[in-house]
């Protein structure tokens, strides 16, 4: 775990972090709001169960308010899961590449600002995870550009602010899916700046 990711263990620092960078500029705010809009996905896929894997402090249930019937967490940290299980009773110490759930448990996995954390040798692993345990898999995360001078000054940007492992381009997206087996069903990223970007996928072989 990098530097950076020890905020993790610390929901109170994580919460300052995400109130920060949200007041970072209304440009933020309006690309999130547009591009990453779930509650739009819910009605789409009929999403009426969810498994957030990653949850942190599981602030994608509270802050949502997505109204199905079943919404379960994991998170490896142990002080994250703690505070979301003050909401719900359903969180759980897990990491995505090894989720404790029975195949098709739920419609919808979710992966949100994950992905990108994650080390490389298991991320494949945690997509075929998040396709087993469910019909669908929602990933919310960062998206880099394809152009040398952006990229990196962007890579630079998230790898002091964030510490994760690996920022993609919109093509090393698509050889994730490939090496998982996925298929895209959904696909969107903020424009003009590639920032924010969302995909629905499926397993490919169902
Ligand atoms: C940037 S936070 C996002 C938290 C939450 N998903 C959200 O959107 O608010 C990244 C989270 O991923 C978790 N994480 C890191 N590695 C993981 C793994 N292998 N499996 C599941 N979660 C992981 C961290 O503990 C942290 O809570």
């Amino acid at each position: 775990m990098s530097l950076q990711e020890r905020i993790f263990d610390t929901p109170s620092l994580y919460r300052m972090k995400i109130v920060l960078l949200s007041r970072v500029g209304k440009y933020a705010k309006r690309y999130f709001k547009k591009t990453w809009d779930v509650q739009d996905i819910v009605l789409r896929f009929n999403v009426r169960s969810i498994v957030d894997l990653g949850c942190g402090r599981g602030d994608l249930q509270t802050n949502l308010g997505l109204d199905v019937e079943k919404f379960y967490g994991i998170d490896p940290s142990f002080e994250m899961v703690k505070h979301a299980s003050n909401l719900t009773k359903s969180f759980v110490v897990g990491r995505a590449e090894n989720a404790p759930f029975r195949d098709n448990s739920f419609d919808l996995s979710v992966l949100s600002s994950v992905v990108h954390h994650i080390p490389i040798g298991k991320v494949v692993y945690a997509i075929e995870e998040s396709l087993r345990v469910s019909s669908y898999t929602l990933i919310l995360d960062n998206i880099n550009s394809n152009k040398g001078f952006v990229r990196l000054i962007k890579n630079i940007w998230w790898k002091c602010l964030d510490g994760g492992t690996k920022y993609r381009t919109l093509t090393e997206w698509h050889e994730l899916y490939e090496q998982s087996g996925a298929k895209v069903l959904y696909e969107n990223y903020s424009k003009p700046f590639r920032h924010f970007y969302i995909a629905v996928i499926k397993n490919g072989n169902r």
